[in-house]
């Protein structure tokens, strides 16, 4: 079904979609919904818009509403207040089959008694449609995940990720308007995850008009794939932004650490300097960041710098520097990350390998842009 949005859309860009699976693109909106379970609010008041055509990942620490906020989409979960409107069409109301939702899960559930084409063709004959379609889109959605080769065999003859990558094809073969995605790689291990990801990312890459909502508690995913990120807690939408923005200017504590686990400091004494910039004091210390925020001279807020921000290199400056003892070094592979006690406060610090890494007990002074620190309010 076409929409405003999917003629727009569709005269705007030059689709690589087999003409089979060309379809509209429907965006998805939370509008103020609320789910409670046994009178206890679970999802508060989400308000969200997933354009035509967008990856958007969800994350958040465990229990914070995220599987509540997909399975509102999807239907088996009813809102007690608020609306989910998909495409142009309010579809809070109706039941999970009328959505025209494809889902992913984490624990491949796939039928097991049946071979990877019937698991794939399950929803096209669970709708009656024509064998003619049938036999056209199988193999279409098999050849889009890669498994085209695969369609004769058993779940159970599968990897892991081979049988998530069927999950997908299934997903598709209705033709959604919204794929929803929750933690699908999480089951898998950390090299095909990889793999996966990059997958997904080639998947939505010949399937531009795929509206996704991705779930997930790994960063790394929602940071590789998704458009904009939304950070859920307890239940309510923390911080929502496009990818790099979240990352690079967090609008809060909560985002800082929960996306690329930012070094979070208590600062106060804020004095606004030029170019949106401002200075406070860090326990010892003076630090000028970005005061994106426009926090007003008496706020307490949050010096938050990034660990591969943060310099040994000796520099002439009189903020941003701050030295502290060495409590630990760890190589990691690619990389060393150090933590640094700096009066209360523990810094993380990390840097390509190091030949003489510092030692334990070691007085290190450490060193960071203005550009690089971000100053957030509490929440
Ligand atoms: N059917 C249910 N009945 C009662 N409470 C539920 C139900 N489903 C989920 N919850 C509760 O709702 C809260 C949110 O659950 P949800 O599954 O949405 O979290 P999540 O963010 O997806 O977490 P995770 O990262 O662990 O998957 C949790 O506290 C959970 O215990
Ligand atoms: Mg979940």
């Amino acid at each position: 079904m076409a929409n405003s949005l999917t003629m727009d859309r569709g005269q705007q860009q030059a689709s690589p979609v087999p003409a089979a699976l060309a379809q509209g693109a429907s965006g998805i909106g939370f509008e103020n919904v609320s789910v409670a379970y046994g009178g206890q609010t679970i999802l508060d008041s989400l308000t969200l818009t997933v354009k035509p055509g967008e990856i958007v990942a969800l994350i958040g620490p465990s229990g914070s509403g995220k599987t509540t906020a997909l399975r509102a989409v999807a239907g088996f979960v009813q809102p007690s207040a608020g609306r989910i409107v998909i495409g142009n069409k309010d579809v809070t109301q109706l039941p999970p089959y009328a959505r025209n939702i494809g889902m992913v899960v984490q624990n491949y559930a796939l039928f097991p008694h049946m071979r990877v084409e019937d698991n794939v063709a399950f929803g096209l004959r669970a709708r009656g449609e024509q064998a003619d379609l049938i036999r056209a889109r199988v193999p279409e959605c098999l050849g889009l995940v890669g498994m085209s080769k695969y369609a004769k065999r058993y779940p159970r003859e599968l990897s892991g990720g081979q049988q998530q990558r069927v999950a997908i094809a299934r997903a598709l073969a209705i033709r959604p308007q919204v794929l929803l995605l929750d933690e699908p790689l999480s089951a898998l291990d950390a090299q095909i995850r990889r793999s996966m990801l990059d997958e997904l990312a080639k998947l939505h890459r010949s399937l531009p008009s795929l509206t996704v909502l991705y779930v997930t508690h790994d960063q790394t995913e929602a940071l590789t794939l998704a458009n904009h990120i939304g950070i859920m807690r307890d239940g309510k939408l923390v911080a929502y932004g496009d990818t790099q923005g979240l990352y690079r200017h967090p609008p809060n504590r909560f985002a800082a650490e929960f996306l690329g686990r930012a070094n979070v400091l208590p600062a106060r004494q804020l004095e606004p300097l030029a170019d949106g910039f401002a200075r406070v004091r860090c326990g010892d210390f003076v630090i000028e960041g970005r005061n994106h925020h426009n926090l007003a001279a008496s706020s307490a807020c949050y010096v938050c710098v990034r660990p591969h921000d943060l310099h040994f290199e000796p520099r002439a400056q009189k903020s941003n520097s701050v030295t502290g003892i060495v409590r630990s070094v760890q190589w990691l592979g690619e990389l060393h990350s150090v933590m640094l006690e700096v009066g209360d406060e523990m810094l993380r610090l990390t840097r390509p390998p190091l030949s003489s890494p510092p030692e334990p007990g070691a007085v290190l002074p450490v060193h960071f842009d203005a550009a690089d620190v971000t100053l957030v309010p509490e929440g």
